[in-house]
């Protein structure tokens, strides 16, 4: 089966979407995203995907391509295209196609495009056997709170995890405080049993998957604290993992050369596993609303 794509108002087939060479996201980054998991042909925490894209518009100055509750239709019909059950489903929007020039231009259209693909999330050896992280100094700028598409430190930092045989790495700030992983939020688990992430200020991206966790360890009565930790203290640590919509939960076996919790993953980390996965079976079962599908159709274009 063919995949399509939204671009701009159009659904087409995926090996001929394109944007123009002048959209200021190819030209400068200038532009936001959102990447939601689907669970039985529904995205995941879909309005908390929307309101964090909604605030990244809003600091950046960028109108938003449409409205929500079409731009919500817009999102299953790309699922349904694609005949999508379990899996990805990305949106991008830039602020549009204009003449180089790094002022805002004076009449600009915001870009979007959203793509949908089949993905299973993540396989269950990864989630038994854990990951290993290295950790690098965080080059980013001060703005992390923004989901912009501007990610050259996240994939260089990606690449150099990748090429150290890690599954991510932990960026780590000046003072030596761990802010984030390159795509995932990092957390730990002190010997004293308290989770700790780091508050969700401008140095991280605050994660989707990080909101549900948090919910997920209030619910279990999980003593938690947000605030910065020191990758000594994380090395120190009883228990480690990391979070986002493409990793959902991955226990951290070992930071560095550091091995943490005798190399298994936790008791905590892997209750929070089962609960979080607890709420996200409970979205598989949330049926479509049938007026977004109708408004989905009426904006459609066969491919
Ligand atoms: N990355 N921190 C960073 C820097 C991220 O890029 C991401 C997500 C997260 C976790 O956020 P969430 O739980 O909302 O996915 C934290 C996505 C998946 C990506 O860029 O592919």
């Amino acid at each position: 089966m063919s995949r399509v794509a939204y671009v701009n108002g159009r659904y087409v087939s995926h090996h001929q979407a394109s944007v123009h060479i002048d959209d200021r996201g190819y030209q400068f980054a200038d532009g936001v995203y959102e990447v939601m998991a689907v669970l039985g042909g529904q995205p995941v925490d879909e309005e908390s995907h929307l309101d964090r894209l909604e605030r990244s518009l809003s600091e950046l100055h960028m109108q938003s391509a449409m409205a929500r509750p079409p731009l919500r239709a817009v999102l299953r019909e790309v699922i349904r295209r694609n005949r999508v059950r379990d899996g990805i489903l990305y949106l991008q929007m830039t602020r549009g196609v204009a003449r180089r020039d790094h002022p805002f231009p004076a009449k600009a259209v915001t870009s979007l495009v959203v793509t949908a693909r089949p993905a299973t999330l993540p396989p269950p050896e990864t989630l038994r056997a854990g990951v290993h992280v290295i950790t690098l100094p965080d080059i980013r700028w001060k703005r992390c709170d923004i989901k912009t598409i501007s990610l050259l430190p996240n994939v260089l930092a990606k690449q150099q995890a990748r090429e150290a045989g890690a599954f991510e790495a932990w960026l780590v700030d000046e003072d030596g405080f761990v802010t984030e992983g390159s795509a995932t939020n990092a957390w730990i688990v002190t010997k004293t049993g308290v989770l700790v992430t780091r508050d969700a200020g401008q140095s991280i991206l605050g994660g989707v998957t990080r909101l549900g966790v948090l919910q997920a360890a209030r619910d279990e009565g999980i003593t938690l604290e947000e605030r910065p930790f020191h990758l000594k203290e994380a090395k120190d640590a009883a228990e480690a993992f990391l979070t986002s919509t493409t990793s959902f939960l991955l226990p951290v076996l070992k930071i560095d050369d550091t091995v943490i919790g005798g190399g298994k993953p936790g008791k905590l980390t892997d209750r929070l596993f089962h609960r979080y996965l607890k709420k996200l079976s409970t979205n598989k079962k949330r049926s479509t609303n049938k007026n977004e599908k109708k408004a989905a159709i009426s904006t459609s274009n066969p491919v």
